[in-house]
């Protein structure tokens, strides 16, 4: 009898400890590794329809070759170096928590894409989990790509097959203590389909581009890795590298933001990478996003114009000082 209690005692304790567990399982995920799903042997069909919106999303949009090549830095559009299309590079980022690596994608067999399976591709991309079952560092945007629809997401995966197979052997991403282990709670997979985004007027497609192609990352200022309320696309975000040192500006409709501009100077500056004279320094991705049709830039454009007006001076030609609205050395920060 004893024993049976005993024994009665400890299944409680086992359903007790594994229910709580289940509830605390994401505090716990540093420790039991990233929450994954079980790869498919889903592919998806080679479509020319796909490659060509594939090849659309990837090079400018979502920005896959923007991060993902060797990129010359010291010029204005910053080109991929010759034959580094979609190759890979150790991201040059100052700052960053240890030695980042973008991952070669280029059908190589050895050192690139080549032998990863169309899901595998499908799980980084949206649920970030890399091809070896690791959670990925999240400057690979996966949280904004979870909204890409099934289509988009075959599509841009057809068109990294197409990329010419480009040889170049990468060390691998080798974070420091402890964000290896903090990131492993960030990514969720994804078992429902996703159907297509709603374009139905300029703005709701301008919030979806907007989103998925990561203006917020560089352009909500963060603390502690989260985006500081009250500040969503008002800028003052620091970026250094071999590009220089350039804070991001307030895209929002204040006079201290891009108040002044108009539908057409929008697509212009995207277009060119120039404010009137001033050249943008080339962190700022508008020589991709840039390819992006009027249609789509317009979009953006109008979604900017439905945001929340915040006033917050950033500046890039001046000196840079301590900022108290988003805590940040930036020009004009002691203005704030
Ligand atoms: C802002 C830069 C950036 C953008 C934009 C970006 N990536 Fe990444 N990506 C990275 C980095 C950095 C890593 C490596 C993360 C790590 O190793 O932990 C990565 C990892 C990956 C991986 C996983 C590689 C592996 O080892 O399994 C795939 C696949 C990938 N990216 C594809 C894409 C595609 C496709 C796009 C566009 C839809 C894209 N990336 C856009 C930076 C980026
Ligand atoms: C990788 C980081 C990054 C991303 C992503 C990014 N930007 Fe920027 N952006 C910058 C930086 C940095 C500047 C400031 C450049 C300078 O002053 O030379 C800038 C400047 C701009 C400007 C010029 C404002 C002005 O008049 O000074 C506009 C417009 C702009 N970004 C729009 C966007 C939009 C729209 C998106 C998303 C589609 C976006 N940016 C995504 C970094 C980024």
């Amino acid at each position: 009898m004893k024993r049976l209690f005993r024994a009665a005692g400890i299944t409680l304790l086992v359903i007790a400890v594994l229910l709580v567990g289940a509830k605390v399982l994401n505090l716990w995920r540093p420790i039991l590794g990233p929450r994954a799903r079980p790869l498919t042997s889903r592919t998806f069909e080679r479509t020319p329809q796909r490659l060509e919106r594939g090849r659309y999303l990837a090079t400018s949009l979502l920005g896959c070759i923007d991060c993902h090549s060797v990129r010359d830095w010291k010029q204005h559009d910053a080109p991929v170096v010759n034959g580094m299309l979609g190759a890979g590079d150790i991201f040059p980022a100052k700052g960053l928590p240890g030695r980042i690596v973008a991952a070669n994608l280029t059908p190589d067999p050895e050192t690139g894409a080549g032998t990863w399976t169309d899901d595998q591709l499908a799980r980084a991309l949206r649920e970030g989990i890399g091809h070896d079952g690791r959670a990925l560092f999240p400057l690979m945007p996966f949280t904004n790509y979870r909204r890409l629809s099934d289509e988009d997401l075959a599509s841009v995966i057809v068109f990294l097959r197409s990329l010419p197979p480009v040889r170049h052997p990468l060390p691998p991403t080798e974070m420091v203590f402890p964000v290896k282990y903090l990131i492993r709670s960030v990514p969720q997979p994804l078992t429902e389909p996703v159907p297509p985004p709603d374009l139905s007027t300029p703005e709701k497609r301008g919030e979806f581009l907007v989103a998925v192609g990561g203006c917020g990352d560089c352009h909500t200022p963060q603390r502690n890795g989260d985006p500081i309320p009250g500040l969503k696309l008002a800028g003052g975000e620091v970026f250094e590298g071999p590009w220089g040192r350039a804070a991001t500006a307030n895209l929002t409709p204040d006079p201290s933001g891009i108040s002044y501009y108009d539908e057409r100077f929008f697509v212009h500056v995207m277009r060119t990478g120039f404010v009137q004279a001033r050249e943008l320094n080339p962190i700022m991705p508008w020589w991709s996003y840039g390819r992006l049709t009027d249609e789509d830039l317009m979009a953006m454009y109008a979604y900017l114009r439905t945001l929340t007006p915040v006033q917050h001076r950033v500046d890039n030609l001046d000196p840079p000082t301590l900022c108290k609205v988003c805590g940040n050395r930036h020009g004009l920060g002691d203005q704030n």
